[in-house]
């Protein structure tokens, strides 16, 4: 549980660094959006732990219909979305989105790839802010 969350922080704190070496002066102005997808609760954690970093906004990326609780079913529904290049819809919408000048997105490794819901995601907002960062997380279990 220890290593895990320390490799998975290793990589979230790098992104933190970038982000401060690349915006010295908004780091205390700048924004942020903690948006994360989660089905058992990992990237919730390390989302838990950027906000506490960051002091940023906390987003939940919710599917307007869940995925199977059981996991080879809910790999079964994964797969075929990747397979389709679905864009599962979203019952959740991230209010006022230009007022974020940085986004920290963070979801699991699914089929060796971010869940289709995160090109939905992507894909519903505009992502050209002129001074405006983003930053992707992936979160695998190094536990077992
Ligand atoms: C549908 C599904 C597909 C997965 N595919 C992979 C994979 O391709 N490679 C991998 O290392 N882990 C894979 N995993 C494991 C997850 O990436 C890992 O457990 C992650 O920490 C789960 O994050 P979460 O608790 O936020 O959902 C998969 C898990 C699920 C449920």
């Amino acid at each position: 549980m220890k290593l895990r969350f320390t490799i998975l922080l290793i990589a979230v704190l790098f992104h933190i660094g970038a982000y401060a070496q690349a915006t010295p002066d908004k780091q205390s102005s700048g924004k942020i959006l903690v948006a994360y997808f989660s089905w058992g609760g990992n990237t919730q954690k390390v989302a838990g732990h950027i906000v506490s970093l960051t002091g940023g906004t906390l987003f939940r990326i919710e599917p307007e219909k869940p995925y199977p609780t059981e996991y080879t079913p809910c790999t079964e529904v994964a797969k075929a979305e990747k397979e389709a290049d679905a864009r599962p819809a979203i019952k959740n919408k991230v209010e006022d989105w230009d007022q974020y000048d940085v986004i920290f997105i963070g979801c699991p490794v699914w089929w060796h790839t971010a869940p289709m819901i995160i090109n939905t995601f992507s894909e519903s907002y505009d992502f050209k802010g002129e001074n405006s960062y983003s930053f992707l997380y992936l979160c695998l279990d190094l536990s077992g």
